[in-house]
């Protein structure tokens, strides 16, 4: 069977992902749709040597729509979503806007993929940092039971989208020719208070909560433990955005309940579903953002026992958050519907 795919979002920087993985993956196409906002309807797209026109993501512009994958941010996600299935598409979701919604499963094929057979329509994919680290965390959950999370991210600024990625260009070009840099987009676009990323490290991604974590430290939060189905697992976490265009990196400690040595997880790690161990501290062998891009593992390195905490260790992961981190994921999820025919 081949499918009618419409992609939300699709002159974005995970739309542009989306786009390439559907060709690289040679996802079964009858038809496809790049939709955007009005702004860029007309313009022209190319997919696999042939021009497409974008046009308006309307109500109307799913009809026919077998699947859509939505990357235009929440408010576009949350007006045009229930549209989509009231036509009959099933929309995979890769915004925060329905992640934590009872009747949306959250789903990473390697982790939880029996969740998409509950689906209403919409099928939520997570949190950029969130997935990578659940891909490395559940097979070391599933062999020696999790205590405790506690992580810190490193964070590229392509998570912020395009818009960040040329803050980050533009102010790296007036650091070179010693110009005063200007920042307008990152931390947060709608915040009062912008700061440079170019040699700077910001330790905010998106606003703050009522509890003085952010709220991309609560998705990493929450969505572990839906995804995990671990409602109960303590886990905290420190979202910081630093200078780097693409690969989200995780400094990650973890408690298990089993007693386990480093070989264990080792081994835990070299034969898990996605994952990549890339772990010689002799060879200077360890996962960087600058060697993800483009790849579509989780690489996981730097396994360490804490010295201290009895069944405690520290892992660094690092994946390229447009890819597996979203773009990737979402095809993966299509796809893992097709093979247990749920669309
Ligand atoms: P457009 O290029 O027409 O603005 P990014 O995450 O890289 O910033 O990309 C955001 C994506 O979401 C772009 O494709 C953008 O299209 C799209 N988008 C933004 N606002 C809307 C909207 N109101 N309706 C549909 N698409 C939107």
């Amino acid at each position: 069977k081949q499918y009618t795919v419409a992609i939300v979002g699709a002159t974005g920087a995970v739309g542009t992902k989306m786009k390439e993985q559907l060709l690289k993956r040679k996802f079964p196409i009858k038809d496809i749709k790049f939709l955007a906002s009005a702004r860029s309807a007309g313009k022209e797209i190319d997919f696999g040597g042939k021009t497409y026109k974008i046009e308006e993501a309307t109500p109307e512009a799913f009809e026919g729509v077998d699947v859509a994958l939505f990357s235009a941010g929440g408010s576009v996600s949350a007006k045009l979503a229930p549209e989509a299935v009231k036509r009959g598409t099933v929309v995979i979701d890769n915004t925060s806007h329905f992640r934590m919604d009872p009747d949306v499963p959250l789903v990473v094929p390697e982790v939880n993929r029996e969740d998409l057979k509950k689906h209403n329509g919409i099928i939520a994919n997570p949190n950029c940092s969130t997935i990578q680290m659940v891909v490395a965390l559940k097979p070391i959950h599933d062999q020696l039971g999790l205590k405790r999370v506690i992580v810190s991210t490193y964070q590229a600024v392509s998570g912020a989208g395009m818009s960040a990625i040329e803050e980050l260009r533009v102010q790296s070009g007036e650091w070179e020719k010693g110009k005063d840099v200007e920042a307008k987009v990152l931390p947060v676009k709608s915040e009062p208070k912008h700061y440079p990323i170019a040699r700077n490290v910001i330790p905010q991604i998106d606003v703050f909560t009522e509890n003085g974590f952010t709220k991309e430290e609560m998705k990493m939060i929450n969505e572990t433990k839906k995804i995990m189905h671990l409602p109960d697992l303590p886990v905290a976490a420190t979202c910081v955005r630093v200078p780097v265009v693409i690969g989200h990196s995780e400094s990650v400690y973890i408690e298990t309940e089993k007693e386990a040595n480093v070989q264990d997880i080792f081994n835990i790690l070299k034969n898990a579903p996605g994952v990549v161990l890339q772990d010689d501290i002799h060879n200077q062998d360890y996962p960087m953002p600058i060697f993800v891009d483009g790849e579509d593992p989780v690489y996981v390195g730097r396994i360490r026992k804490d010295l201290f905490q009895p069944n405690g260790f520290h892992l660094w992961i690092v994946a390229d958050n447009l890819l597996k981190g979203a773009a990737l994921n979402s095809i993966q999820i299509a796809e893992a519907m097709i093979e247990d025919n749920l669309l």
